[in-house]
């Protein structure tokens, strides 16, 4: 199909998601509208990219309300493969993207970037999209996969948009449904300590030391929840930075209960 919809000279837009479809999703899928002439959609379950001892059992599933927000939003083509269709007993083939993989969430979940690239490789492959379009949210997951389509001349757009949060601030994920109503609003020290880098930047900070340590001291007023990292890196590498500088972004991952929530902020010198 895709080769008909570019004979046609028509733009095909190409939003992968995990199902459990929230806000963030869908601002994905109106961002791909409003640029593209069709748009698929692909929900599939990664196995992949969970580790041994991750939520792939329990983590939510509702195709079929799934289906029915895709068609109002528009969706032409979804696509639902099986874990089978997508990996054939014996399939031993990896993409990996080095060192980057190792970074941020990709120390604490090892082999989930491997899940992530693998996956995203062969969903383009089937779908082959003009452009793809991802969430900022997963900033690591960005980089990283920009690194892949550069590293492998894939001839796909990246387009990353914007997080979308709750009106109290916390960043929307399918895994929000995992939290009780306490951890619901414990859960919002993610989004504070990232509120009170960016007014300590605004201020005129610009040591990453020092902003880190304001997040950290954020964090040491919800003691029930276990900060997995917070750290100021470069968006494209992911490495660590000294003083932040444009292009900067402040990501954070933390344990509330069982689950794990990522958030992130690009700093912006004021
Ligand atoms: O961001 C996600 O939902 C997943 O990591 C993705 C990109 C759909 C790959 O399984």
């Amino acid at each position: 199909m895709s080769r008909a919809v570019r004979r046609d000279g028509k733009r095909l837009g190409f939003v992968p998601t995990m199902g459990a479809l929230h806000e963030g999703h869908l601002s994905l899928l109106s961002a791909a509208r409003a640029s593209c002439d069709i748009v698929t959609a692909s929900i599939f379950v990664n196995p992949t990219q969970f580790g041994p001892n991750e939520d792939l059992e329990k983590y939510p599933r509702s195709f079929e309300r799934d289906c029915e927000l895709l068609e109002k939003e528009g969706v032409d083509v979804l696509f639902a493969p099986s874990v089978e269709e997508m990996y054939p007993a014996g399939a031993v083939t990896w993409v990996t993207v080095e060192e980057l993989s190792g970074k941020l969430d990709g120390r604490s979940r090892p082999g989930h970037f491997r899940g992530v690239t693998t996956i995203v490789s062969k969903l383009f492959h089937v779908v082959e999209p003009d452009v793809a379009f991802f969430g900022q949210k997963d900033a690591a997951q960005v980089a990283i996969i920009r690194r892949m389509v550069r590293d492998l001349n894939l001839p796909v757009e990246i387009a990353a948009c914007p997080i979308v949060r709750e009106v109290d601030g916390l960043a929307m994920s399918s895994r929000n449904a995992y939290l009780d109503p306490q951890q619901r609003k414990q859960a919002l020290v993610l989004h504070r300590s990232l509120m009170r880098v960016e007014k300590r930047v605004d201020e005129g900070e610009r040591k990453a030391a020092k902003l880190v340590a304001a997040a950290r001291e954020e964090f040491g007023r919800e003691p029930a929840v276990r900060l997995d990292y917070f750290e100021i890196v470069d968006a494209q590498s992911l490495d660590p930075l000294e003083d932040v500088s444009k292009g900067a972004v402040a990501a954070v991952a933390a344990y509330v209960g069982p689950t794990r929530l990522i958030d992130n902020l690009v700093l912006r010198e004021g």
